[in-house]
């Protein structure tokens, strides 16, 4: 069943609504494989005062100049993976890449040698998708949807290809449209999935501070049943129905408005009747990773504990621990049941539950609704223009770049960053005397500070989750991860042994300058 509602509004993921999986045929342009092998920047996410942004890094892309073992750094592919891919260089690379010139420094160096310009200037030829209407306001690279058919497009919905990606775009259930299944759909040939899929190229969730008043305030429980419940289809794939009537077999007190088990007949705002019940059932039709939608985020704005069926890894999206209550199978729902009378007797563990209203949601809830303060359309614009750009530097005709530049027993190290939602990349620098995770994170926040940066989301989320001007970094990790992975399971661990793996590759290289008539103390 469709679960594209008609409540969604505004300037969130809007397109597509209620249409059945959106579908494209391969362009095939953008050869997805290679994109994903290349890797090669690096995402940050900075926290501002207690909240956060997201940001990325490009850690050097000369995969070409791949000359040393320290340029393994680099491909952050390898280094990811915790290896430092071994090799056998010569020191003889590390001595070309010394420069010569003794008044200018490392980074001033690097910053002209370092430096490219790329083919295509976005602004004056923006990323072109064709297949369907532009409904954003402003976008970090230049971004056109349309119907022109004389124009070669980037990529493209199915209806209208001709040459570029070819994109799915939709937020419908796998389990409902299996195409939306991310592996599915890249046997189809699509190039680029967008699905509610944290998985997915660019994901195009239900949740979105503009679309949810998710900090608005709590009203005092004033119904009598402990759980109101709105679901209009007894008959969904999963074991929803099942789970309501095991609810109610455990004596919990149940006001149902929708379809099934209807036990109430008027017509109420859903919202506004969600905030009188302690608890609502979120049951969603399907229980597919990440597919969370409305019957969710709703019963966050009202203020009331979501008692969920549907995504197994909901507890990703709890704006707190212990804010949801989970029933994972049918046999769970006794003991849910359990739970929800004694939150429903002791008033301060219940309060307990909502205290992320009042003291704001975790740093990890911010991160994952702030993804969606850029559009999906524009997202995808980001994601193909970096392709684009990813593209050009792998072609012969590339400038080969330093990336680092050594003086003596120092290393300068170029990097590039940005903001997650954000497309231009700034530098940083690093030096092989403070090759750290600390470094790293401060010399991002250094950066950032020095440009006034505002972050993407803030005119985004509500004001009490605004913060200060401070600047923290949240997480790190390289451009062309998963939203999935880089929330969620990419870790600074990841980073640091990249970093060891450098230490090691250093320590073996000081061996071969010793070699070479360098001096090594
Ligand atoms: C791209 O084009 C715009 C508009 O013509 C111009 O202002 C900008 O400087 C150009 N960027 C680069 C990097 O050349
Ligand atoms: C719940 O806790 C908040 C602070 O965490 C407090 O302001 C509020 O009054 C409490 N509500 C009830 C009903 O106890
Ligand atoms: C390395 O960098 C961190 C973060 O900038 C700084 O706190 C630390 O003092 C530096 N260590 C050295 C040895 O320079």
């Amino acid at each position: 069943m469709g679960l594209v509602s008609n409540q969604r509004r505004s300037r969130t993921e809007t397109t597509h609504e209620g249409l059945p999986a959106t579908i494209s045929s391969g362009g095939g342009a953008v050869p997805k494989k290679k994109w994903s092998n290349l890797m090669t920047l690096f995402v940050v996410l900075v926290v501002i005062a207690e909240i956060a942004f997201l940001g990325n890094i490009d850690m050097a892309k000369n995969a070409a100049m791949v000359d040393t073992l320290t340029d393994l750094f680099y491909r952050s592919r390898v280094a990811v993976e915790g290896g430092d891919g071994g090799g056998d260089d010569s020191g003889l690379a590390v001595i070309s890449s010394v420069q010569n010139s003794e008044y200018e420094s490392c980074e001033e160096w690097l910053d002209r040698e370092d430096g490219v310009t790329y083919l295509r200037n976005f602004t004056e030829e923006p990323v072109f998708v064709s297949g369907a209407g532009q409904k954003w306001d402003s976008c970090s690279v230049g971004c056109k949807f349309g119907f022109n058919r004389d124009k070669k497009p980037d990529a493209a919905f199915k209806t209208f290809q001709k040459a570029g990606a070819s994109v799915l775009r939709s937020m419908e259930s796998a389990e409902y449209y299996p195409d939306n299944n991310v592996a599915i759909a890249r046997r189809r040939g699509y190039d680029v999935v967008m699905t509610t899929s944290l998985s997915s190229d660019v994901p195009v969730g239900y949740f979105s501070w503009a679309e949810y008043d998710i900090m608005a305030p709590v009203k005092p429980k004033t119904e009598s049943a402990l759980a109101a419940a709105f679901i209009s289809n007894c008959g969904a794939r999963n074991f929803r129905l099942q789970a309501l009537e095991a609810l109610e077999k455990a004596n919990i007190n149940i006001d149902s408005y929708g379809g099934c088990h209807r036990n109430r007949n008027e017509r109420v705002n859903k919202v506004e009747a969600l905030k009188r019940y302690k608890f609502s059932l979120a049951f969603e039709n399907s229980n597919e990773e990440d597919y969370v939608t409305e019957k969710y985020f709703q019963s966050l704005v009202a203020g009331t504990i979501p008692v969920v069926v549907g995504a197994p890894n909901i507890q990703d999206f709890a704006p707190s621990p212990s804010s949801v209550l989970h029933i994972k199978g049918v046999e769970d729902a006794e003991s849910i049941a359990k739970t929800m009378k004694h939150l429903a007797e002791n008033p301060e563990a219940y309060n307990q539950s909502l205290r992320w209203k009042y003291e704001g949601p975790s740093d990890s809830f911010k991160a994952l609704v702030d993804m969606a303060a850029v559009h999906s359309s524009c997202r995808l614009c980001i994601h193909l223009a970096t392709t684009i750009r990813e593209k050009e530097e792998a072609s012969p005709g590339f400038k080969k770049r330093p990336c680092k530049c050594t003086r003596g027993l120092e290393t300068v190290y170029h990097i590039y960053v940005r903001e997650r939602g954000r497309f231009e990349m700034e530098s940083i620098y690093l030096r092989s005397s403070n090759l750290t995770l600390e470094a790293l994170k401060s010399a991002v926040a250094l950066k950032f500070k020095s440009l006034n940066h505002v972050p993407i989301w803030k005119p985004e989320r509500p004001e009490m989750l605004r913060g200060g001007n401070e600047l923290k970094i949240y997480r790190i990790y390289p451009v062309g991860l998963t939203q999935r992975q880089a929330l969620y399971s990419f870790s600074f661990k990841g980073i640091s042994s990249l970093v060891t793996s450098l230490r090691a590759t250093l320590l073996r290289m000081s061996f071969t300058w010793n070699w070479h008539g360098f001096i090594v103390h």
